[in-house]
């Protein structure tokens, strides 16, 4: 089949890289030449597990094109998907502009039938908008060419989504016809072999499933967090009661990791712009307002504990493992690390940092000031630091050497954002353990 896809992000790449390599011709448009110019040469601008393999493979075959031609890849496609941007507004809503841009350059180049299918995550209501965007360019041309507009969100994970593209839970698919809901269905038919995972609903429906898995997932942790905080001053151990309600098959294990808050591309910027939807049609969402209110105090809970134990920190230096929001990727949007890093220099400590993947995209942000440095190992990172701070859990981590921490850390302490240790263990070494819900584990 024929496919298109405006934007050449995470989604839009993956999405392009996954569809060429079940066999379909895909071209990838994006404004931006340079990173065009990368990619036609094989070379994936951020870090994701198994991407770069499927870009060469699939470029090479002739099969995965990349273009800044809009035109060119409109007459192209049958399947137009739309896969740019939606930076949250000031207030927090997303924005649609970019989407509608593009909407309106389908309008204006496209000569036949196109199911124009949005892929970004875009609020309750917004394929209307792009059908009125592209009708509008069709009539401003005085052409009335059939289309069909589709809600198809995305579900992939960073550090999985090529897996989670090919062997999907779900695909959801919102439709206004079943006509359209039939092709949907063939495009992700080399998807779906084992059973039926496509999901067919009307378009607001398939808009608010985004939402709703992101905010449900979010909740989650949020009330995880908020009962590590409470276990922290009834001196009860959250792990333990992780899991004692985990092993209820109806709460299950999955998605209950108390740890530093959520971060990422998805979970604060879909909570946000799931409220705001509930506020432009005059419902409050109390819960999913209070989701995000306790992720924000959630950011700033191992601060605080590391604040409580030096008192003072001018002159301190915290190493800090772990800069990406999660493991497997490079991405630092909104990574508890980075809440860390700022509180801690606002507090007149220095920081040394490692991370696997996600050096580069830190100094993107903040370059190299003089309280903060880029070390090449986690040991390194530790040198002439007084305590440890643990912020992504990689599992690079998961067995320091305990012995050399403890020879290393000025102040013999450990703060751990992620639970990674089991306190007996490291106490054994002479080290202080403050984890996330978890009473203080000292030596003896
Ligand atoms: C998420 C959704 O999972 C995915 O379906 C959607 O398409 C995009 O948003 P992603 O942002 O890549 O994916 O990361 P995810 O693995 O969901 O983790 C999000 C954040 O939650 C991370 O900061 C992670 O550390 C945190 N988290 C996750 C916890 O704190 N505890 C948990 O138990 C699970």
């Amino acid at each position: 089949m024929n496919i298109s896809i405006f934007g050449s992000g995470y989604v839009g790449l993956v999405t392009a890289a996954c569809f060429a390599e079940a066999g379909n011709e895909v071209i990838c448009v994006d404004i931006d030449e340079a990173r065009i110019q990368k990619l036609t040469e094989g070379h994936c601008p951020f870090y994701e597990p198994g991407v770069d393999d499927l870009l060469k493979r699939n470029v090479e075959a002739g099969r995965l094109r990349f273009t800044t031609d809009a035109k060119a890849a409109i007459d192209h496609g049958l399947f137009i998907m739309i896969a740019v941007g939606t930076p949250p507004d000031e207030d927090g809503s997303a924005d649609l502009r970019h989407v509608l841009t593009v909407a309106r350059t389908i309008g204006e180049h496209m000569k036949e039938y196109k199911v124009v299918i949005t892929k970004s995550t875009v609020p309750v209501g917004s394929a209307e908008h792009v059908r009125r965007a592209v009708n509008e360019t069709l009539s401003s041309r005085s052409e009335n060419i059939e289309f069909d507009v589709v809600s198809n969100p995305e579900f992939l994970k960073e550090g999985s989504a090529v897996e989670d593209f090919m062997k999907p839970d779900r695909t959801i698919v919102g439709v206004d016809n079943p006509r359209t809901g039939e092709l949907m269905r063939a495009l992700y038919a080399p998807f779906n072999r084992s059973r039926d995972r496509v999901i067919v609903m009307d378009i607001a429906s398939s808009e608010l499933t985004k939402y709703a898995a992101n905010a449900m997932l979010a909740t989650k942790i949020s009330f995880m967090n908020e009962l590590s905080n409470l276990a922290d001053r009834v001196g009860a151990d959250i792990e333990a009661v992780r899991k004692g309600i985990g092993s209820d098959p109806r709460i299950g294990y999955k998605f209950i990791y108390p740890g530093a808050g959520y971060g990422g591309s998805c979970f604060p910027k879909d909570v946000s712009a799931l409220s705001k939807t509930g506020e432009q049609v005059g419902y409050n969402m109390e819960l999913v307002d209070a989701v995000n209110a306790v992720n924000h105090r959630q950011k700033q809970v191992l601060f605080d504990k590391i604040k409580a134990y030096f008192g003072d920190l001018s002159g301190k230096t915290i190493a800090i493992w772990g800069l990406a929001f999660k493991p497997n990727t490079d991405d630092v949007r909104e990574a508890p690390a980075r809440d860390l890093m700022e509180a801690l220099w606002g507090a007149g400590a220095a920081v040394r940092v490692h991370d696997p993947e996600a050096m580069d995209t830190i100094r993107a942000c903040y370059g190299e000031p003089e309280n903060l440095t880029y070390c090449n190992s986690p040991a390194e990172a530790t040198q002439g630091a007084d305590a440890l701070a643990i912020l992504t859990e990689w599992k690079l981590y998961h067995s320091p050497n305990f012995e050399q921490l403890a020879e290393t850390l000025t102040a013999k302490v450990i703060f751990d954002g992620r639970n990674l240790f089991d306190p007996a263990v490291v106490t054994r070494f002479g080290l202080e353990y403050h984890s996330i819900g978890r009473p203080v584990a000292k030596p003896d």
